[in-house]
């Protein structure tokens, strides 16, 4: 599902900085003081055991669910100019995930543990969902590389709308329209969308894996591009530990590569645990629980499926409503065999969000297994305007 590297995967080959390619090999380096600017990069599986769906994971993940509804294809939730033409679905989306309703996991609090011991350089994740704010990371530890819930302004003049007021129409399943004179431009939150902009502290941030001396990856597929290329930034012989379910990325390849492919919530005990820090873990972690709103944080007391199957039924009442929704499929679906015109239609978005060669706007990977592998040989990888410091990499 990642990239993968096109380098052979060489698992057993000797550690040259680590003790051993073990979590209890990570925890001495950890603390014997080698590591002491650590750099965490995360996507959605952080969140998933506080009941937020990834996007990825077939049958559970928000895209095959809302496959199975009447969107072009699923990524449009997430489209601007889909956005522009129904902009109701993506509220739908956005009252389920809209922070407040979900408490941060073990694994954000181990973040947060991090930053407290003083041991972490910067957090960059891709998650939309502020749950690493709330679980004590603070602003300036963090690059929330897809943007995030955290404030919202008009599509089209850019004026900033009222926090209070988005969490009230978002609430309602409302969509927010700018309040400026003859304006009334729809309002979004500032989470980047496909075809969008990534934030300036991407950028300013983006030659900060160079300077870590251990990167954590956690939860995520690494297959949207620029993030993707994170890790392979990392410089050589510097430990990279890999938590998730599903080998990604190529991470693995490297000789202090460490793969622990299960649950994060897991990986990360394990990992406090061979480093003495569980009871502190477990602690810290408690401390999240009582910040939470009463009255805002959602009972748990659903499945993950019956809580995507209500998403589901929530997105097709909205579509069902929502006339502009249905002209604007006719326009593009009419006369035409469906599945030929969708076919159609999904190549055409793609081209113009995703393929015309702009690397610092948010898009898919495309050549995964080329891209990742001349990344990791500090070649040009068709990113070097995102990342300049591509060609230095031999001499760092
Ligand atoms: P994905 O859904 O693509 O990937 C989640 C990864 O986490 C997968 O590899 C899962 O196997 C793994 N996973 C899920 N739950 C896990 C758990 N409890 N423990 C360990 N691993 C787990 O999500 P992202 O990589 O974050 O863009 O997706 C990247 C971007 O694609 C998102 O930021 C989003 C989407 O389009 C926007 O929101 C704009």
């Amino acid at each position: 599902m990642g990239q993968e590297e096109s380098t052979p995967i060489d698992e057993g080959a000797s550690p040259t900085t680590l003790e051993s390619r073990t979590l209890d090999g990570l925890a001495k380096h950890i603390t014997s003081g080698q590591a002491k600017k650590i750099v965490v990069m995360t996507g959605a599986g952080i969140s998933t055991s506080a009941g937020i769906p990834d996007f990825r994971t077939p049958g559970t993940g928000l895209y095959s669910n809302l496959a199975r509804l009447q969107l072009p294809y699923p990524e449009a939730v997430f489209d601007i100019s889909f956005f522009r033409q129904n902009p109701k679905p993506f509220y739908v989306l956005a009252k389920e995930l809209y922070p407040g309703n979900f408490r941060p996991t073990v694994t954000h609090a181990f973040i947060s543990l991090l930053h407290k011991k003083g041991l972490l350089l910067k957090c960059f994740t891709q998650n939309i969902d502020c749950l690493e704010r709330e679980a004590g990371v603070p602003g300036d530890k963090l690059v929330e590389a897809h943007g995030s819930f955290a404030t919202q302004r008009c599509i089209e003049c850019k004026t900033e709308f009222p926090a209070d007021g988005m969490r009230r129409l978002v609430g309602e399943m409302k969509v927010a329209r700018c309040e400026q004179p003859r304006c009334n431009g729809l309002v979004k939150p500032d989470i980047v969308f496909f075809g969008e902009q990534l934030p300036e502290s991407f950028f300013r941030n983006r030659e900060v894996p160079y300077q870590a001396d251990l990167a954590i990856v956690m939860g995520t597929s690494l297959t949207v591009q620029p993030f993707a290329s994170l890790p392979t930034f990392v410089g050589e012989g510097v430990p990279r530990l890999l938590i998730n379910k599903e080998r990604v990325g190529g991470i693995g390849n490297r000789a202090d590569d460490v793969l622990f492919l299960d649950e994060c919530d897991k990986g990360v005990r394990e990992l406090a645990k061979a480093c003495g820090w569980s009871e502190e873990l477990e602690e810290h972690w408690g401390g999240t629980a009582s910040k939470a709103q009463p009255g805002t944080t959602k009972e748990k007391t659903k499945t993950m499926d019956e809580e995507v199957d209500e998403l589901s039924r929530e997105v097709e009442e909205a579509l069902k409503l929502n006339a502009s929704h249905q002209a604007w499929v006719n326009g593009e679906l009419s006369s035409k065999d469906s599945k030929l015109a969708e076919e159609k239609q999904k190549k055409q978005v793609e081209s113009e969000v995703f393929g015309e060669g702009d690397e610092t706007k948010l898009h898919e990977s495309r050549k995964k297994d080329s891209q990742d592998a001349k990344g990791e040989n500090g070649a040009t990888s068709g990113l070097d305007h995102v990342f300049p410091h591509l060609g230095k990499k031999s001499s760092l």
